[in-house]
């Protein structure tokens, strides 16, 4: 018999997220690693799955504050380091392990949940939805040029640590204000997680290069990027690999992307995670150089579909009654009014039907109701209703979490 519970030590911790970096073809986790993890991470969020005492799965979720549209920051779980070792494979476990976690998620007053999915099957049928897509891009040297008339700003200057854990937060929490799907870093965050470059996480690229834009003194973007140090049979061939590009003005994503792609002894500049609205697609003459490739990015689950609903702001004042369905957490289920801005239960007839990941698809504004409709996952019950849910759920900004937690 398989028991999930939180863990209670640090061995348990290692030995639970230890499930997960067997996939990664790496050891278990240090007690260095463990105690650098807790440093923004409670103990009793990480679940264990117990099988005759040993530990053979866990899951683990950070206590999240996620920008919504509109602004607000809300609690959200933000599910990580979930794992189940190949001798339990598909006996229940992870099932087990989502159940406790999404009523923990309730219980703590989280209304969302969000995570990254290494797989996209896995997770629709505890009620995520892919709530946003991302694109990696690999601009090659000889196409990188911006189109004409596009003008660099303000200087460029290389930081160490600690001037970064001053500069670059206060331009992150400007995006994050504006961008639903990203998530309040503590300082803890920003040194253990974000800054840090201990060498292991290098691979075989260098170290990490802090970069601030400053226009009159005043800091508004940074990037951060490894080089490669390719050599190839002909000379230089390094690749610059931004792993976050954060730009608060314009004048910053253009300084900076200009920056990063002109660096010298590379023959191209790569990142990941870019939101679907990112402005280089725009900048570059040549788009298509840039070898752009779509995927997946945020998976979001409404826990709490009334307080989720009523904690983001809405483009109309439309009243709309929306059927949920919601097998895994029935507690959302039914008929749910949304007017002015706050969603409450409702006994009239529902102008739309549709299941709660396909809720969390459109919640952050990653998706519309008509492309819902269009794969079939809303059911308009009230002619005119999608457009309606639509004019009300719009929002002007793509969802972005900028890193894989
Ligand atoms: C993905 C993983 C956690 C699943 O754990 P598990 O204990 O085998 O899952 P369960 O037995 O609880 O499966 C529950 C359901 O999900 C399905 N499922 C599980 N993993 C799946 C996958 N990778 N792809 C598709 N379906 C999957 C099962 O078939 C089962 O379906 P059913 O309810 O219709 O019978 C485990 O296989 C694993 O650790 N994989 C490698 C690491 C990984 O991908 N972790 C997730 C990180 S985001």
């Amino acid at each position: 018999m398989i028991e999930v519970h939180p863990c209670k030590s640090v061995e348990e911790l290692r030995d639970a997220v230890g499930a997960i970096t067997h996939y990664f073809a790496r050891d278990r986790p240090t007690e260095e690693w463990a105690e650098r993890w807790l440093k923004n991470f409670e103990l009793e969020r990480m679940l264990a799955a117990i099988d005759d005492g040993k530990i053979v799965g866990g899951a683990g979720a950070f206590s999240f504050k996620t920008t919504v549209p509109g602004g607000a920051a809300v609690p959200c779980a933000g599910v990580t380091v979930v794992g189940v070792l190949p001798t339990h494979r598909r006996r229940g476990i992870l099932s087990s392990m989502m159940r406790v976690q999404l009523d923990d998620a309730r219980e703590r007053g989280e209304s969302i949940a969000t995570l990254f999915a290494s797989e996209e099957t896995i997770y629709g049928r505890y009620g995520y939805g892919l709530a946003s897509l991302n694109f990696n891009v690999e601009v090659p040297k000889g196409m990188n040029a911006f189109r004409p008339g596009i003008e660099t700003v303000g200087r460029l200057r290389f930081v160490e640590f600690d001037e970064a854990a001053k500069l670059f937060p206060p331009v992150y929490d400007a995006v994050r204000a504006v961008t639903p799907g990203m998530f309040e870093r503590s300082a803890a965050w920003w040194e253990n997680r974000t800054l840090t470059d201990p060498p292991e996480f290098r691979g075989s690229s260098g170290p990490k290069q802090l970069v601030v834009h400053e226009v009159d003194g005043v800091p508004q973007g940074y990037a951060m990027y490894r080089l490669g140090g390719e050599w190839g049979d002909f000379g230089p061939e390094s690749v610059v690999r931004a792993s976050e590009v954060m730009a608060a003005t314009p004048q910053a994503t253009v300084s900076l992307w200009r920056f990063l792609l002109d660096i010298d002894w590379t023959k191209a500049a790569t990142t990941f995670l870019l939101p679907v609205d990112h402005p280089l697609f725009l900048l570059l003459a040549r788009p298509n150089q840039a070898r752009p490739r779509l995927g997946d990015g945020l998976w979001t689950r409404l826990v709490d579909v009334g307080a989720a609903l009523s904690a983001r702001t809405y483009a109309g004042e439309d009243g709309i009654v929306l059927e949920v369905r919601d097998e895994f957490c029935p507690w959302n289920e039914g008929r749910w009014r949304l007017e002015g801005g706050a969603a409450a239960r409702s006994e009239d007839s529902a102008d739309l039907s549709l299941d709660v990941a396909d809720l969390g698809s459109v919640y952050l504004g990653g998706f519309t109701f008509r492309e819902l409709s269009r794969a079939d996952r809303v059911e308009e019950l009230v002619q005119g209703a999608i457009d309606r849910a639509d004019s009300v759920f719009r929002t002007d900004v793509a969802p972005w979490c900028a890193e894989i937690f």
